[in-house]
């Protein structure tokens, strides 16, 4: 079975996934209500978590490490991971196409794309299967982009759409390239 691509993020309304020094202090950290906006029900159909390098810096910056899923961190440089990490994380230097291969050599059902650049590099291949988009109600004014210039549109089809109390609006997209 080829291995599902998933997108599971949160946008500004301008689109931005973080400001240009990647701060996400924009971002609220959870609901008072208990509600996790899906995430969970997300989380229980992929195995992997493929993340860009800035996204894991990030991740590192949280102060413990929050998934329980064997994360791939992709790179161009030679990292050293710290002895904690090293069972929880792999680093790759693969192209999207050579990354999906290689998780489907070794049976991932699905994966969890994480990174504006890394996104979009898979985009560009056209490699995303779905995409969850949860829309922030704030205006950040610049910051790093969620998506791309594109050598051609891809088109995409609404599964649901859904808003919340708090003003979040989440919509969930498969791309044409999964039809
Ligand atoms: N709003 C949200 O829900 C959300 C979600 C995730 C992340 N974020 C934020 O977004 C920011 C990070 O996003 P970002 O757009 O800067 O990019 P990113 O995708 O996290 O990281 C980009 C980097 O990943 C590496 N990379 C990606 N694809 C590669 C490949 N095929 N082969 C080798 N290396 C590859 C490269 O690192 P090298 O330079 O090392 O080669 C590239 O510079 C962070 O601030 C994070 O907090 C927000």
């Amino acid at each position: 079975m080829p291995t599902k691509v998933s997108v599971y993020i949160a946008v500004s309304v301008d689109g931005f996934i973080a400001r240009k020094n990647g701060d996400i202090d924009w971002l609220p950290t959870g609901s008072e209500d208990g509600e996790d906006f899906g995430y969970a029900d997300f989380m229980s159909s992929i195995d992997h978590i493929v993340m860009g390098r800035n996204t894991f810096e990030k991740v590192l910056t949280f102060g413990g490490w929050p998934y329980d899923r064997k994360v791939i961190m992709l790179t161009s440089r030679d990292l050293t991971l710290s002895p904690n990490l090293t069972e929880k994380v792999e680093t790759l230097r693969l192209s999207p196409r050579e990354l999906l291969q290689e998780m489907e050599r070794r049976g991932a059902k699905g994966i969890y794309l994480d990174g504006g650049v890394t996104i979009q590099r898979f985009l560009r291949e056209g490699l995303v299967d779905e995409m969850t988009i949860t829309t922030i109600p704030i205006l950040i004014g610049e910051g790093l982009p969620l998506f791309g210039a594109l050598e051609k549109d891809i088109k995409l089809e609404l599964i649901e759409a859904r808003s919340f109390p708090n003003g979040f609006v989440q919509k969930k997209y498969r791309t044409a390239t999964s039809q």
